[in-house]
């Protein structure tokens, strides 16, 4: 089902993101921040029973059975992509090469950013290691948007727990759901203010709702139509609760403005 839900600087569609990127004009993107299926649940033995808890759900999600292939994405990509544009894509062990062999020689540069998880699923058999780190691919050419801070803060690495507590959606629960912190991280390096970020996986939107913390516009794709009227609900709930107009008391009025603050995609 199509349905594309336009909310003044955000546009989201309901619909596999191969279809969506045919409407997306030539250059138009500043970064493409997204986080796709890893294809990791066919190596599960599945749920792991632990002594007096629940078990570790160690299943991801029928959308990770749908196997990814770099190759539909790398044209697409390229042809949105601003001439000074970043791409990062949140990846796992067993696909960061599939996404190397079909990326590297199509970009300037192609590094990885290390995710380390503060709060793993604990290791109750103590038979290996903590599965604590998640690995971002990242891709650019010459002349790319580029933050740089300081060399203390420019480690491709970052430290922040997985998502918990008030942050975490209940209803529908995601089990991939991303850390603002971590993606403003990302995001404030690689665009400025006003620049466009798309999430073609979006999930339930954690990508969006960074996106518009930092004063940028946003796009994305979410193929299942729980996890993108939860985003429209997240979107929403966030602009209406956001405190962008502190001094103003109505909350009508907080919605009108908040919905003038926002300007709209041409496309
Ligand atoms: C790893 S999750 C993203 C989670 C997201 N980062 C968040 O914080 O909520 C990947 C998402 O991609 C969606 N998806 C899978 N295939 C898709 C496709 N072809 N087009 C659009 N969305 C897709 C899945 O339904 C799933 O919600």
């Amino acid at each position: 089902m199509t349905s594309p839900y336009k909310e003044k600087r955000i546009r989201l569609f309901n619909e596999d993101c191969l279809k969506t990127m045919r409407i997306i004009p030539d250059n138009s993107i500043d970064l493409i921040l997204t986080d796709p299926p890893y294809n990791i649940s066919k190596y599960s033995t599945g749920n792991i029973e632990l002594p007096n808890r629940s078990a570790l759900n160690n299943d991801i999600a029928n959308w990770d059975l749908v196997e990814l292939d770099p190759k539909d994405f790398i044209e697409d990509f390229k042809r949105i992509l601003k001439p000074t544009g970043n791409i990062f894509i949140f990846t796992s062990y067993n696909m960061i090469g599939k996404w190397h062999d079909v990326f590297d020689s199509e970009f300037d540069t192609f590094q990885y950013f290390i995710w380390h998880k503060t709060n793993p699923a604990p290791k109750i058999y103590k038979n290996g290691f903590l599965n604590s780190c998640e690995m971002i691919a990242c891709m650019w050419n010459k002349g790319h948007t580029w933050n740089f801070s300081t060399q203390n803060e420019m480690h491709n690495f970052f430290e922040s727990p997985i998502c918990m507590g008030k942050e975490r959606l209940k209803n529908p629960k995601h089990p991939a759901q991303k850390p603002i912190k971590l993606l403003e991280h990302l995001i404030k390096i690689a665009s400025n203010e006003n620049d466009i970020v798309f999430d073609p996986f979006m999930g339930v939107a954690s990508t969006a709702i960074a996106a518009l913390n930092l004063n940028r516009m946003f796009a994305g794709c979410e193929i299942d139509e729980t996890y993108y009227y939860a985003s429209i609900n997240r979107i929403k709930n966030h602009l209406y609760n956001n405190k962008k107009f502190p001094n103003i008391n109505s909350p009508e009025v907080v919605k009108e403005e908040t919905e003038n603050y926002m300007s709209t995609f041409d496309w």
